[in-house]
């Protein structure tokens, strides 16, 4: 069982990545999206707010991650991070990211991007 094996190996890379990535406690990081919303500003290029269409539409498809839940933005980053989903664009933004940034920019995108009033702890 070869994906057993390698499955859980990238779930161990994933906690060490995530370990040196938080040096303070928490296991999983609350997201602030007053702090996503700033980090989301090299997102947008690409994938743009919610509603809206990126400059070239038909070259490549950008998902659109507005609206979509908080949870699957975050598992999608880091399987982006761990090498589990292999696009080299997104593996490339997902590397730069900590386990904290992703959290902020999935409560920034998953609640559907500019409502960003009050966003500490739900
Ligand atoms: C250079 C363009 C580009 C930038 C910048 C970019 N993305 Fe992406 N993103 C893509 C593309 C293309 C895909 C689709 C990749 C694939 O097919 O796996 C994608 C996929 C995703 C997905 C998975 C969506 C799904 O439905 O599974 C998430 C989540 C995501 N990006 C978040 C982000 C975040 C957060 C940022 C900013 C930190 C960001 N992206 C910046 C191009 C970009």
């Amino acid at each position: 069982m070869k994906n057993a094996v390698s499955g859980s190996f990238i779930g161990l890379a994933a906690i060490l990545l995530g370990t040196t990535a938080v040096p303070v406690s928490a296991q999983a990081p609350v997201g602030d999206a007053r702090v996503g919303a700033q980090r989301a500003a090299m997102c947008a290029g690409c994938h743009g707010i919610s509603g809206l269409r990126n400059a070239y539409p038909e070259v490549f498809h950008f998902p659109k991650i507005g609206n979509q839940y908080p949870e699957y933005i975050v598992s999608a980053l880091q399987a982006y991070r761990s090498g589990e989903r292999s696009h080299p664009t997104m593996r490339a933004i997902a590397s730069s990211l900590t386990d904290q940034a992703m959290a902020d920019l999935a409560a920034f995108y998953g609640q559907g991007g500019l409502r960003a009033t009050t966003a500490s702890g739900k």
